[in-house]
């Protein structure tokens, strides 16, 4: 057995880590560009912080136009910003989207060329700019991933650029920077982590080479994994609702940061798998937000596959707090989803792919391209050429979920 483990140098997670904030950057350098968007440029407390590390450092330069999914004219800006500045740090706070804008940025800055030159994986030649990541959702752990997605108008499909060398340096998560999530966002991005700790969860395992471990980043299931992907479900599970619910409610929002945290350090291993593999084209024709597309179609991509991981989805419904006593393994997984279709409809995700204006006839079309994916779609536990695929998309197309 082959193990690795990757992360920032360090991680802090917790209410009010986020006043280390000034102190870290400093401490990586002295000419700061702050990467963030207008929503979150207009709140108070990122105002504060951001007063508090100009008053560290010698010189700030802040883009705050960065827009949803990272097109790549907004890292064309963002790197002009960091050369106005001159910058030798960067500091990200926001959400997915902000966070793998300064990953990129850095990749640039340090080693020139365009994002079209890194896409895949390993493709970054060695460390880049130092990075302070500071989420403002639950959601994408990319504070933590080694990995930045991209939307590239000459592709149709979103594009992601892996490797070790993006991991952040440093990942502060602060819960109360998520307060101000309003309920869909609180829902999108809480839902895209319970899908990052169920699909590495359920990923396919891989035997590997030593010298895998440096050529891929991806990797399939192991025991750490496993471990980071149960602890994050427990606490998305219990706490999810109550978010969505009531954004002020301190004790999910923490559950919450913590959950994705310990999500995107599974699948920054394990590697994600259908649901994201499918969710590129069905995001890129319906402008549909990525954890929305995901999380709709998780359970869907489950059932598909749920002769190969019964076993798995039976640990899930104990650890997401049912009473399985007594019920045979069978049981327990339908239980499972049971409570996954659930708790999709009670925090608002569309239940079928028709919900969210998908024309049926795209569907092999949808399956065809998402099985270029390959550093998700290997991952998948079941069958994954395209008529199985297709057949997926038929389902949630449908909303039919009978076989749970
Ligand atoms: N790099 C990774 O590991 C990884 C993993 C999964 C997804 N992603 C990518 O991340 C992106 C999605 O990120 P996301 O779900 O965090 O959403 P997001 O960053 O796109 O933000 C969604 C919206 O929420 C707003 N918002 C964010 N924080 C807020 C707050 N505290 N208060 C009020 N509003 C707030 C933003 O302004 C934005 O309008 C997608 O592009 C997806 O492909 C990346
Ligand atoms: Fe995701």
């Amino acid at each position: 057995m082959l193990e690795t483990v990757r992360g920032p140098r360090q991680l802090m997670v917790g209410e009010g880590v986020a006043e280390n904030i000034p102190r870290v950057v400093a401490e990586c350098g002295l000419r700061v560009l702050i990467v963030t968007d207008r929503v979150l440029l207009g709140q108070p407390r990122v105002a504060e912080l951001i007063a508090a590390v100009q008053d560290n450092v010698a010189a700030v330069g802040v883009f705050a136009d960065a827009t949803p999914d990272v097109p790549l004219t907004d890292v064309d800006l963002a790197v002009s910003a960091a050369a106005d500045v001159d910058a030798d740090v960067l500091l990200a706070i926001g959400g997915g989207t902000v966070i793998d804008l300064a990953k990129i940025v850095g990749v640039i800055r340090r080693y020139g060329g365009t994002p079209r030159d890194y896409y895949g994986e390993s493709k970054v030649p060695g460390p880049t700019m130092p990075l302070v990541a500071v989420p403002t959702t639950s959601g994408t752990g990319s504070e933590l991933t080694p990995v930045s997605v991209l939307t590239d108008p000459e592709r149709e499909l979103k594009v992601g650029v892996s490797s070790v060398h993006i991991v952040p340096d440093f990942a502060i998560v602060d819960p109360e920077l998520t307060y101000t999530c309003p309920a869909t966002v609180t829902a999108h991005s809480g839902i895209d982590a319970f899908c990052h700790a169920v699909e590495s969860y359920t990923s396919a395992p891989r035997a590997h080479e030593p010298r895998d471990l440096v050529e891929q980043v991806f990797l399939g299931r192991n025991p750490i994994t496993d471990h980071y992907s149960l602890q994050a479900a427990e606490r998305i599970a219990r706490s999810l609702r109550r978010a969505v619910r009531d954004g002020g409610d301190a004790q999910a929002r923490a559950d919450m940061s913590y959950g994705s945290v310990l999500a995107g350090l599974a699948f920054s291993h394990a590697g994600n798998g259908a649901p994201h593999a499918l969710q590129y084209p069905i995001g890129a024709a319906t402008h549909t937000p990525h954890g929305l597309g995901v999380g709709l179609l998780l359970p869907y991509a489950l059932i598909a596959a749920r002769a190969a991981i019964e076993d798995r989805l039976a640990v899930l419904a104990g650890v997401c707090g049912l009473d399985v006593s007594g019920a045979s393994e069978s049981e327990a997984a339908s239980e499972f989803l049971d409570w996954l279709v659930g708790l999709l409809a009670d925090i608002g995700i569309p239940a079928t792919l028709g919900d969210i204006g998908v024309d049926r006839a795209d569907l092999p079309r949808f399956a065809e391209m998402a099985s270029g994916v390959t550093r998700l779609i290997q991952n998948h536990p079941g069958p994954t050429d395209t008529v199985a695929l297709t057949a997926i998309l038929e389902a949630a197309w449908a909303g039919d979920t009978s076989a749970r």
